[in-house]
């Protein structure tokens, strides 16, 4: 039998809950074409919510076509450029022969390499020659507006792992004319979100940068255990297992309602019960859960500076005053300076995370091995 629950992808359909909110809000900015930015930690589900919200839209709106760009792999403008030209002419055509006659049809002073593999539904690849890109990256920048244009439709361009471009070279540059080019844009809106949060909100929320108020920018939540409970509970139902009330709070609690650590631990819990599942079981499977990121956590924890350290052990000692000379000799943290420090680069690392002057851990997990494994507080 196969386990109901997905991590590490998409969740869609029945392996999706909640974010009705968050599906609507989207989807109406999707619909009036409303510039969107998404910011959250990792995994905790924004390639799926855009996912979800680009399927509805696109059903209740016939001249819509949301085009999903993923900077994943891109490094480089060039790289951008291919990647974006490609989704574009893919996501508006609706058959690959389209997509071919857009890709003559769309540019005039760039010359598109078109191959066809044998599968050409998935397989039309398109290429320019990076001279000539470089050159007229207007073309490509412009592309949603043109074809929208030209075909009467409208253009949401969903770009995943948006704080790549903070790493090409002359990254401000880049940002700039990516912004000059896309705000004149009419039948044509940005829905851009990414996994480094840190690096989001300096693209996008200081004012100094090129795409600051850029659009509608929207901080995802985790999901509340009022619609996690029902959701596990469900999935184990679905195939003939049960789960107890308590045993649900448990994973959620455990999780710290974490959306894909919420799932991983329904799998493993899942897996361990022949039919029912307690609290006991979660329990065990929690723990196989944290041995099996200890290799990972460990790796982690070498790539930290001694002061780094010291300053997650005070935080993890749920020590609030942590510049006070007591607990700043306590933990060996060298000075008031090494605080903002260690903050600044764990943050920067994706390691905490700052809301409202309070400080997290990102990862539920990792939090928990520090304060049992590492630190045994
Ligand atoms: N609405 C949801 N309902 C149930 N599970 C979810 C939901 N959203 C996300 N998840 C869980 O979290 C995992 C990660 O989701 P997703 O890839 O959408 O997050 P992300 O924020 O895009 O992640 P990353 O930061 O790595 O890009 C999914 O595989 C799934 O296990
Ligand atoms: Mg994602």
């Amino acid at each position: 039998m196969e386990a109901p629950f997905v991590f590490g992808k998409i969740a869609t359909d029945e392996n999706f809950t909640d974010r009705e909110q968050e599906t609507k809000h989207l989807v109406g900015n999707f619909r009036s074409l409303i510039n969107t930015i998404i910011i959250s930690p990792r995994r905790w589900g924004k390639s799926s919510l855009v996912h979800r919200a680009a399927t509805i839209a696109q059903n209740e709106d016939k001249y819509l076509r949301v085009c999903t760009v993923d900077l994943f792999n891109v490094k480089t403008e060039e790289q951008f450029y291919t990647v974006f030209a490609r989704s574009i002419i893919r996501g508006t055509a609706s058959r690959w022969d389209e997509a071919v006659e857009n890709a003559k049809m769309f540019f005039s002073r760039l010359i598109p390499r078109i191959s066809i593999g044998a599968d050409p539904m998935n397989e039309v690849s398109i290429d320019f020659d990076w001279e000539e890109m470089r050159n007229n990256p207007d073309e490509i920048l412009d592309l949603p507006e043109r074809i929208a244009e030209a075909k009467g439709l409208k253009v949401m361009v969903c770009i995943d792992e948006f704080q790549n471009i903070a790493e090409f070279d002359d990254p401000l540059f880049f940002q700039r004319k990516l912004r000059a080019h896309w705000q004149k844009h009419q039948k044509a809106s940005y829905c851009l979100y990414g996994s480094k949060r840190h690096m989001m909100l300096e693209v996008f929320t200081d004012s100094s940068m090129p795409f600051y108020k850029f659009g509608d920018l929207f901080f995802l939540n985790k999901i509340d255990t009022a619609h996690l409970v029902p959701f596990i509970t469900e999935r184990f139902s679905s195939t003939g297992k049960t789960i107890s009330e308590g045993a649900c709070r448990k994973i959620v609690e455990l999780a710290d309602n974490h959306p894909y650590y919420v799932q991983q631990l329904s799998q493993l819990s899942w897996l361990r019960s022949p039919e029912s599942c307690t609290e006991e079981i979660v329990v065990k499977a929690h723990a196989s859960l944290v041995e099996q990121l200890s290799l990972l956590f460990s790796n982690l924890v070498e790539t930290l500076t001694f002061q780094q350290i010291c300053y997650l052990h005070a935080i993890i000692s749920g020590e609030k005053a942590i510049t006070s000379a007591e607990t700043m000799h306590k933990y060996h943290i060298s000075s008031a300076t090494a605080v903002s420090r260690s903050l600044k680069a764990l943050t920067q690392k994706d390691i905490l995370d700052r809301r409202a002057g309070v400080v997290s851990f990102q990862d539920p997990i990792f939090e928990y091995w520090l304060r049992h494994f590492y630190f045994q507080v």
